[in-house]
């Protein structure tokens, strides 16, 4: 069965309704650029170290970039990979959603959902659990987890290679085994 099916029919059991995408997939290499295009919107760091960040979620088995198309349109990605945190951080080896956006115009619309089942999909292939991470203020991103059966782990410093220290993040797992 392709992955592409596999995700499909996963939607069919969890997603709570339809989402306008014509399209969730794991990204190619050409999907690279669009996606930069879209982590520089919401991000301060420049358009070079995304571009190799997202190339590598392309490029390494253990990781993976799903992405979100309308027509020929990238609307919105999510990233994933296999996270093995350095002697000093606190967060537990895993599948982490390492990354979501949805372009503004394209909110509320279920896309981030559909991606983020989509994530669920892939790593549920590799891995039992899927972890999470969230700055507490983002209230889009504390209620879309909740809404799909995310549990909170731990509130705090989570100590997570990527994370800027100095915010209140929460950890947060989805158990994938059906
Ligand atoms: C967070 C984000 C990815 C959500 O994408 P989205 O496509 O708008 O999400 P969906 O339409 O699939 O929403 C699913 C559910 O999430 C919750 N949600 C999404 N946006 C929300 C908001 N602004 N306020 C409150 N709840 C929200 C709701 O429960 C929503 O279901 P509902 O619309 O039926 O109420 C998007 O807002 C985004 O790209 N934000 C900037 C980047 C970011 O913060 N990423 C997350 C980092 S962890």
């Amino acid at each position: 069965m392709s992955e592409r099916r596999e995700y499909a029919a996963f939607a069919t059991r969890t997603t709570p309704r339809p989402s306008p995408c014509a399209e969730v997939r794991v990204a190619a290499l050409d999907d690279v650029e669009p996606a930069v295009a879209l982590a520089v919107t919401v991000s301060t760091a420049g358009a070079q170290g995304w571009r190799e960040r997202l190339q590598r979620d392309v490029e390494q088995p253990d990781r993976a970039l799903l992405v979100a198309r309308v027509d020929d349109l990238l609307v919105g990605y999510a990233r994933t990979g296999h996270v093995v945190p350095g002697p000093e951080d606190t967060a537990p080896e895993g599948w982490y959603l390492t990354g979501l956006v949805v372009a503004a115009q394209w909110r509320r619309q279920g896309v981030g959902e559909a991606l983020v089942l989509a994530a669920c999909a892939h790593v549920a292939m590799r891995a039992d659990v899927l972890w999470s991470t969230y700055d507490e203020e983002n209230l889009a991103s504390a209620h879309l987890h909740a809404a799909l059966g995310f549990r909170v782990v731990w509130r705090g410093d989570v100590g997570f290679p990527a994370q800027p220290l100095g915010s209140r993040w929460v950890l947060v797992q989805r158990l994938l085994a059906q």
